[in-house]
């Protein structure tokens, strides 16, 4: 994961790459540091901690520099110590750098450059890059050529960006694999390197991706590219729309309250334009699809990490139900290794709110050597994973700052009920009334969440209750089983309490040894199909003793009764379920989280974007 930062021009380095880490920050916070280069060598200063702190440690040094590099860490190899902490820099202080990836076979690097008489600093694997890159420079090569040959050396996805003082004035930027890519910004009399477009905004919209495979020069006048073999490679500059969101929490205590209370405005966004009311019909022109081509799918897999897997599962759900299309959810990580069956008839649907999660990326990079057909549902244009795509829908959540998702899962579920319905249409299997009470019933949807996020008081309090317990059971039915499976995920993610999801029905093949008085359990049963399934299995918990919250219809009258707590969502048609028995799994995980203390925002351990397998 971790966010990379490079720049060089005629302004002092250090306050440009401190604010540009803290926009980069929801990659990894567990060190931050920067590395300018200075007439008389190099001035780096790194800390473990927030960007916050190493911004106060520049503070009190003199950083001084117009061409530098920066880092906001998530630890892979090496624990979070200031050592640890990127930039690494060559023993003579000459050269740094700084490193997204895993450089596999560090191991057998690290002995050949120790046999070579290199001290290492660190205990990581980057480090070895900073010792090879040194050494072919102590040999003559500039610093392009360093990298280049660097790169040919190691195994494993990775970005990385360097800078020497033996030849300065210029910063170069390597993209192997799917490390999280690299994104160069054409500046005026400046040019920067960064992992995410947002890091750029402040300073250009001019911008290009880096491939695989390429190396990016910087100098303050100008960008060029080169490929490993040291071959010019042409890139075309484009120009980005997108300005730079204020990320501003308002009035709400925590990025994460105010996503969950964006939800109505992010749905609304979400189904714009894509909704015809007059005629009762979805439209989703950007999937440029025909009906022939609908006709000859075989199969849709859906794919994704995280909460993203929990919306394919929703999702795949809706697809097999509307468009009588068999469909499935795949674990992304999973998926890339198992020789899936899958071609040119396959519909492979990946769902990633960043459109740069690693083992997300790899799948795609799978299906797409399989000959898949291939959509991409993702907030971020631009993003890799819309470039490998054939097509793209947009989630248009608006920028999510907490690193555990919620608003564009909510978005993600819309996107695919949206494609469910336009495949059941394409494909013959979805009337024109039906399509057009689905219609209604999307339409719907903002309101009825606005009614949901208001309604935070009754959570305070249950959250209060929860908060002391150490396990936590969710059960879920159909397509809400999905949900029961984020909702532990969110109680998992930040407020550290073990919880687990599990399909209602295979609870007594399991789970149930474990029910006691200690030993809540979370029971998603609002008015559907199944609902009197789900009262059979309030009936086998409150018999064994357990106590049973549960997320009913308003109005209910029957689970209600026997249950210890209830918590209610708006009476919806079953399409859009889903995306309101969401709320309640965010707000109670959100509660407890803020009841304990926890930082709901930067979770421990965790990073928005998981940019390494
Ligand atoms: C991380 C985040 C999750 C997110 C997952 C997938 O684990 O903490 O909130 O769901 O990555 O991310 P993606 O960007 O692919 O949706």
């Amino acid at each position: 994961m971790c966010g990379i930062i490079a720049y060089t021009g005629r302004q002092q380095a250090a306050p440009i790459l401190i604010e540009a880490l803290k926009t980069l920050e929801y990659r990894g916070y567990d060190s931050a540091g920067i590395a300018v280069a200075a007439e008389k060598g190099m001035n780096t200063a790194k800390v473990a901690g927030r960007v916050e702190a190493l911004a106060s440690s520049v503070k009190k040094r003199d950083v001084r520099g117009t061409t530098g590099i920066g880092h906001t860490r998530w630890a892979t190899h090496g624990g979070v110590t200031d050592r640890n902490a990127h930039p690494h820099v060559s023993t003579d202080g000459s050269m740094a750098i700084v490193h997204n990836g895993i450089v596999e076979n560090y191991l057998e690097l690290k002995a050949g450059l120790v046999a070579r008489g290199y001290r290492f600093a660190s205990d990581t694997d980057s480090e070895v890059i900073v010792h090879m890159m040194d050494g072919f420079m102590k040999d003559g090569d500039n610093l392009e050529t360093a990298l280049r040959k660097t790169a040919r050396m190691i195994r494993g996805a990775a970005a990385i960006v360097a800078l020497a003082t033996d030849d300065p004035g210029k910063v170069v930027g390597l993209r192997l694999g799917n490390a999280g890519g690299l994104v160069c910004g054409f500046g005026d009399g400046q040019n920067l390197l960064a992992s995410d477009l947002l890091a750029l905004l402040p300073h250009t919209n001019r911008v290009a991706y880096l491939e695989s495979g390429e190396v990016a020069i910087a100098t303050r006048t100008g960008l060029s590219f080169i490929d490993l073999e040291g071959r010019a490679v042409n890139k075309q500059e484009i120009v980005v729309e997108r300005t730079r969101e204020a990320a501003a929490r308002g009035k709400f205590p925590h990025f994460m309250a105010k996503e969950i209370a964006e939800q109505p405005q992010a749905a609304t966004a979400c189904l714009r334009q894509r909704i015809d009311f007059e005629r009762g019909r979805i439209e989703l022109p950007e999937l440029k699809l025909t009906a022939g081509e609908v006709r000859k799918l075989r199969q849709v897999v859906l794919i994704g990490m995280g909460t993203s897997l929990h919306a394919a599962m929703a999702g795949a759900h809706a697809i097999e139900a509307i468009a009588r299309i068999p469909a499935r959810a795949e674990n992304a990580s999973e998926f890339r290794y198992r020789e899936p069956v899958i071609g040119p008839e396959t519909l492979v649907v990946a769902v990633t709110q960043s459109g740069e999660t690693a083992d997300t990326l790899a799948a795609m990079d799978e299906a797409r050597r399989r000959s898949a057909r291939q959509f991409a549902v993702t907030e971020v244009d631009g993003s890799q994973a819309t470039r490998i795509a054939d097509a793209t829908l947009l989630l248009r959540a608006g920028q999510e700052i907490g690193v555990a998702s919620t608003k564009t899962m909510t978005c993600s579920m819309v996107v695919l009920t949206l494609l469910a319905l336009y495949l059941g249409r394409l494909r013959g299997e979805l009337a024109p009334d039906r399509e057009r009470a689905a219609v209604e019933q999307l339409a719907a949807l903002p309101r009825l969440l606005s009614a949901m996020t208001e309604l935070e008081d009754g959570y305070r309090t249950l959250a209060e209750r929860i908060k002391s317990t150490d396990h936590l059971l969710y059960l879920g039915r159909g397509p809400l089983f999905p949900l029961a499976l984020e909702g532990a995920l969110k109680m998992k993610e930040i407020a550290y309490i073990h919880a687990e999801g599990y399909p209602a029905g295979e609870m007594k093949h399991g789970f149930i040894a474990l029910i006691s008085d200690r030993v809540p359990t979370i029971v998603l049963a609002p008015r559907n199909g199944l609902y009197e399934k789900m009262l059979s299995n309030v009936n086998e918990v409150k018999a064994r003793g357990g106590e049973v919250i549960a997320i009913l219809t308003e109005g209910d009258e029957g689970i209600a009764k026997i249950v210890d707590h209830a918590l209610y969502v708006p009476d919806a048609p079953e399409l859009i379920q889903p995306m309101l028995s969401l709320v309640p799994m965010q707000l109670l995980a959100y509660h407890v989280a803020v009841g304990l203390n926890r930082d709901p925002d930067k979770p421990r351990n965790l990073a928005k974007t998981v940019t390494v397998e």
